[in-house]
């Protein structure tokens, strides 16, 4: 039940705080307007159907964490939905996953507040200021308080609350665990990391005008920027951004004699080496290019790459050299793969020799 009649404590409180600074400043206090009952304090009957609403919407909560586990494990992440009245279409698994996560949580906090509004007590507390170190009887006090919140909020006494909630925070979690298995080797295909559409005979062209490159394109000390020609006939496919990410390479030209090592035997031509252009430390592009050292730098957490000497690590948190992609030329003297990367590319945080 309500009860606005204030304590000898609350009557002391308002003695001692604000309302006295307030007096004494010629401020008028109005006080606590009179307490009206909510609909759920004088009929029982209303008191139920809240229960039941707040009920509802936890096991909704619920529902929709099942969803989310569903749809993450259903919807592969390459399928797409169309966008009504909009010429566009939208990630199917990303698009589920929110929606179904974001409903648990609206869900979860929905019930709750209309649980507060509607059937925990509604009552003015008022509270003293006091010294930020508590004493044992002030923890004591705010112990029984909580126990007593806990009693008035009706957690023991109303089960369907009780039980729908713990279902819902229950299986709340679930889907941060779920999604730890994208951090995992697991299921991982990692064929989709160790094939790129290089393959022998792969026409290197520029990136992104696409024109295919003779070595006199590259002169000693340049860079190119470069992708497979056939990149252009998978352009309108699915998984091209994939595809292009992979393939991207960069050309750098070097005084034959300036080269030390390569990952293959003579997989240059006439000084041109091809490497992956993607960091093998998280992925990120890569093309600064310190002509008087062979160095690659990577922008994003500065590892460093020696071009001169098969792409080796020489600074930075990458574990592993950047792959190399052997060339040669063609009849008609362009550039081309002699096969694909004998490597995968990009960042290493799955199991390799897996
Ligand atoms: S992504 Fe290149 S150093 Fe981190």
């Amino acid at each position: 039940m309500t009860d606005n009649s204030p304590t000898p404590q609350s009557s002391s409180a308002a003695e001692t705080g604000t309302d006295v600074v307030a007096r004494n400043q010629g401020h008028d206090i109005p006080g606590l307007p009179p307490h009206r009952p909510r609909q759920t304090d004088i009929d029982p009957r209303a008191a139920k159907r809240a229960e039941r609403q707040v009920a509802l919407m936890f096991l909704a909560s619920a529902l929709m964490t099942v969803l989310f586990v569903i749809a993450f494990v259903q919807i592969p992440t390459t399928d797409t939905w169309p966008v009504p009245f909009f010429n566009a279409t939208i990630n199917a698994s990303n698009t589920a996953l929110g929606v179904t996560f974001g409903l648990a949580i609206f869900f979860i906090g929905a019930g709750a507040i209309q649980w507060a509004k509607k059937l925990m007590p509604d009552k003015e507390v008022v509270q003293l200021r006091h010294p930020l170190k508590s004493t044992q009887q002030e923890r004591d006090e705010a112990a029984e308080v909580f126990w007593d919140g806990a009693d008035e909020s009706g957690f023991g006494q109303r089960k369907i609350i009780r039980r729908s909630l713990l279902l819902a925070m229950g299986l709340f979690p679930i889907p941060l665990v779920v999604m730890l298995r994208d951090l995992a080797p697991g299921p991982l295909d990692l064929g989709v990391l160790k094939e790129t559409l290089w393959e022998e005979g792969s026409r290197i062209v520029t990136d992104p005008l696409e024109r295919p490159v003779r070595p006199a394109d590259v002169p000693i000390g340049g860079v190119v920027s470069a992708m497979p020609a056939n990149l252009t006939e998978v352009q309108h496919e699915e998984g091209n951004l994939n595809a292009r990410a992979k393939a991207a390479i960069i050309l750098v030209r070097m005084a034959p004699e300036d080269i030390q090592s390569q990952q293959g035997e003579g997989w240059d031509y006439q000084g041109i080496l091809a490497f992956s252009k993607i960091c093998t430390h998280v992925g990120c592009p890569i093309a600064l290019y310190q002509q008087r050292t062979h160095h690659l730098l990577c922008p994003c957490h500065q590892s460093t790459f020696d071009l001169s000497d098969s792409g080796n690590v020489v600074f930075g948190p990458a574990a592993r050299a950047l792959p190399q992609l052997p060339i040669t030329v063609d009849e008609e003297g362009f550039l081309i793969a002699r096969s694909d990367f004998d490597q995968p590319v990009g960042p290493s945080f799955w199991e390799r020799d897996r």
